[in-house]
């Protein structure tokens, strides 16, 4: 596993383990963000000798920006003590890394919106791009519309509080999708059933009807199992809270206060100091004397 990655161990080989078990050479692997290649490498690693060996074409699109461009890949950087700083190219790491399997990769460098639209169909699509409300619905409308027949999506911040549009996206396409894993790390991975619409692929982006919203995570909260919902309940408070009932959301964190999270869920102590600080900055203090 390379120095420069946002993925822990256990989702790096739990990648290579779904595209051997899954991909057939049928479509292409997307790997949108793939930041120094760490996901590139997991995902290409898994691929089976005889469908590389026949590849007439390239297997994986990889799509980044290859720019620093965010706080947290030039905190990243400091912290490895790899001099890459803000508004710099990291295209060289990624090439680097992914060196055995470029021949198989297309390395597309830019902003997902400009250089994202694909012709061919998509088997494996990884998703660490789907940051904003915005990428998540150009994700949703150009990619999963490409999705082969039991096409799996592996979307990456599924449980991050941070991005709780995908979590609400996944919950309006349930009818469309089977759960495949439930969680490893902050990772969930579905797989097609039924082609969803262009309709219904588009109302599923929406983030600006929070009732809707709400009745879709919780479609999606409802289809998890007790220990992986505290998160997606973080995400609850928060939508509702900017829906303007802040009365519940703060009902609902301080419920949260008296939960105690899978050993696994790492950043919980981060995801409900961020919510608190936003949704009820008075429970910070029992919150710290918790942790
Ligand atoms: C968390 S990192 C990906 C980590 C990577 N998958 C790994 O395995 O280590 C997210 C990546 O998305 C890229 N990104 C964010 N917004 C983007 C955009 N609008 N267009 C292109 N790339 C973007 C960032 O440059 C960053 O490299």
């Amino acid at each position: 596993m390379p120095v420069h990655s946002f993925i822990d161990r256990e989702e790096y080989s739990h990648l290579t383990t779904l595209v051997s078990d899954h991909y057939t050479g049928k479509g292409i692997i997307l790997d949108a963000g793939c930041f120094a290649g760490s996901s590139t490498l997991a995902l290409c690693a898994g691929i089976p000798k005889d469908v590389l060996k026949a590849a007439d074409s390239k297997l994986l699109v990889a799509i980044d920006r290859f720019v620093v461009g965010d706080s947290y890949l030039t905190n990243h950087f400091l912290g490895t003590g790899e001099d890459i700083r803000y508004g710099e190219s990291f295209l060289t790491a990624f090439l680097d890394n992914v060196a055995s399997f470029l021949p198989w990769i297309e390395v597309r460098a830019g902003e997902v919106t400009q250089v994202g639209r694909l012709e061919r169909p998509i088997e494996i699509l990884f998703l660490d791009v789907a940051k904003s409300p915005y990428l998540n619905a150009y994700a949703l409308r150009h990619w999963f519309s490409r999705l082969t027949e039991s096409g799996i999506v592996i979307q990456q911040d599924f449980y991050s509080p941070a991005h709780h549009w995908i979590a609400a996206s996944m919950g309006a396409l349930l009818d469309c999708f089977d759960v495949v894993t439930e969680r490893v790390g902050e990772t969930a991975v579905f797989r097609l059933r039924t082609p969803p619409d262009a309709a219904a692929l588009t109302a599923a982006g929406r983030t600006d009807q929070h009732q809707q919203s709400l009745r879709n995570l919780d479609r999606m909260i409802g289809r998890l199992s007790t220990e992986n919902r505290p998160p997606l309940l973080i995400s609850k408070a928060k939508i509702l809270n900017r829906g303007g009932n802040s009365a519940e959301a703060k009902a609902m964190m301080r419920g949260l206060l008296e939960v105690t999270p899978d050993p696994a869920m790492t950043k919980w102590d981060q995801w409900l100091s961020s919510a608190l600080q936003i949704i009820a900055p008075e429970l910070l203090d029992a919150a710290r004397t918790k942790a």
